[in-house]
């Protein structure tokens, strides 16, 4: 495997919210070691604290347009030239960046976590390998239900409003779509070991 300073090998992990992206991410990142570390899409948010008024309200998330993929892609091709970066910290109760950005070092291995990234034509072209995990929206919802409510204090009502009004509608129109630019789709229902097995054989 190449060295950090030969450029980190980045891998692209999409999928609709509650596929089971970031549990394939820390899996992989889990065997790898400190040679690799995860870096999020859900970092890039641009501030939305003056238009933020409730879950499912007036500030849409999962629209591409809320994140700044400019920033998101100048990091990757620096991480990928062997430079570290700092990225922004987005705080989902205040809807701002954090005033100190997060030193983030330069990896053998950088996974990238995000709905997006693949939507994303500015980003695609910065990653060395594309996963999407695919995941029946039934499940989606389901997981996504539970998480909100028991680690981000959430009530069902906002849950379940936010997801009809605005996760199902940009899944459907960018997320979904996206998982043509990926080069392994996988389930989303059962063990991912297999495809970390074959991730780990294939890297350089
Ligand atoms: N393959 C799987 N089998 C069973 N449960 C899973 C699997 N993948 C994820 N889960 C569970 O589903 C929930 C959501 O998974 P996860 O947080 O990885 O989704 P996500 O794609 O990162 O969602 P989001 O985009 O909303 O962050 C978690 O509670 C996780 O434990
Ligand atoms: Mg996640």
């Amino acid at each position: 495997m190449k060295g950090p300073k030969a450029g980190s090998f980045v891998i692209g992990i999409s999928g609709g919210s509650g596929s089971g992206k970031t549990t394939l991410a820390r899996e992989l990142v889990n065997q790898l070691g400190p040679r690799a570390a995860i870096l999020y899409q859900d970092w890039y948010y641009r501030d939305q604290s003056h238009r933020f008024d409730r879950d499912g309200g007036s500030v849409n998330f999962d629209h591409p347009d809320a994140l700044e993929f400019e920033l998101l892609a100048q990091h990757l091709a620096e991480l990928r030239s062997g430079r570290s970066v700092k990225t922004p910290q987005y705080d989902f109760v205040t809807h701002q960046r954090r005033a100190e950005p997060l030193p983030f070092t330069c990896r053998e291995v950088v996974v990238v976590d995000g709905i997006l990234i693949l939507h994303a034509e500015l980003v695609r072209p910065h990653l060395d390998l594309a996963i999407f995990v695919k995941t029946p929206e039934e499940l989606r919802f389901s997981r996504r239900l539970e998480r909100d409510v028991a680690e981000r204090g959430r009530t069902p009502e906002g849950v379940k409003a936010q997801f009809q009004n605005q996760v199902k509608p940009m899944h459907d129109q960018f997320v979904e779509p996206s998982q043509t630019h990926a080069d392994h789709v996988v389930e989303g229902t059962g063990s991912f070991s297999s495809i970390i097995q074959q991730i780990l054989r294939n890297l350089p």
